[in-house]
């Protein structure tokens, strides 16, 4: 990590490792919206993925998971105990640079309708929402440049 993209203390992020395959588990089955995967389609996932992965530590101690795709799908989740306290915006906006410094040209995010915390830390990550998706029951999509 560059000085320039640090992340503000207590937070540090780290490359995810095959052993963080079930805390990643674990804190997508936190998302009520999300789909539940099985072990096996889980395990498939992670085996598989073409994608970057980070688990964000507070102390040292981990609160949250980050992914970012080839084609920029960005997403986050953070641990119930970790959520409301500007860590997810923070962390969106270290992973835009980290998107930069690789290279990805534009990131983008789905929103479930009614996900007011992600909504407004993406905003707060310097995302616009399009209108493009939007309407009852649809995703808000959430983009930026890095
Ligand atoms: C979405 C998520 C990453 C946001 O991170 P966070 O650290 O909780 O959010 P922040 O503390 O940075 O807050 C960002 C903004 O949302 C607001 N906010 C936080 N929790 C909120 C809530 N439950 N309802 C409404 N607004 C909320 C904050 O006040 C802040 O607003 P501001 O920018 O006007 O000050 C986190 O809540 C989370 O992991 N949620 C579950 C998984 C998820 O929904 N992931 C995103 C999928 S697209």
């Amino acid at each position: 990590m560059t000085r320039a993209n640090a992340l503000p203390a207590p937070l540090t992020a780290r490359p995810a490792t095959d052993a963080d395959a079930d805390l990643f588990r674990t804190l997508r089955a936190s998302v009520p919206e999300a789909s539940q995967p099985s072990e096996a389609a889980h395990a498939a996932w992670w085996a598989w993925a073409a994608e970057r992965r980070w688990v964000a530590e507070a102390g040292g101690a981990p609160v949250g998971v980050l992914r970012l795709g080839a084609d920029g799908t960005v997403s986050i989740v953070l641990a119930p105990g970790a959520r409301g306290r500007g860590w997810g915006a923070a962390l969106l906006r270290w992973l835009a640079g980290e998107a930069r410094a690789a290279g990805v040209p534009r990131l983008r995010a789905e929103i479930a309708p009614g996900n007011a915390a992600s909504r407004r830390a993406f905003l707060a990550a310097g995302y616009a929402l399009t209108d493009r998706d939007r309407g009852p029951g649809r995703r808000v999509v959430a983009e930026r440049a890095p």
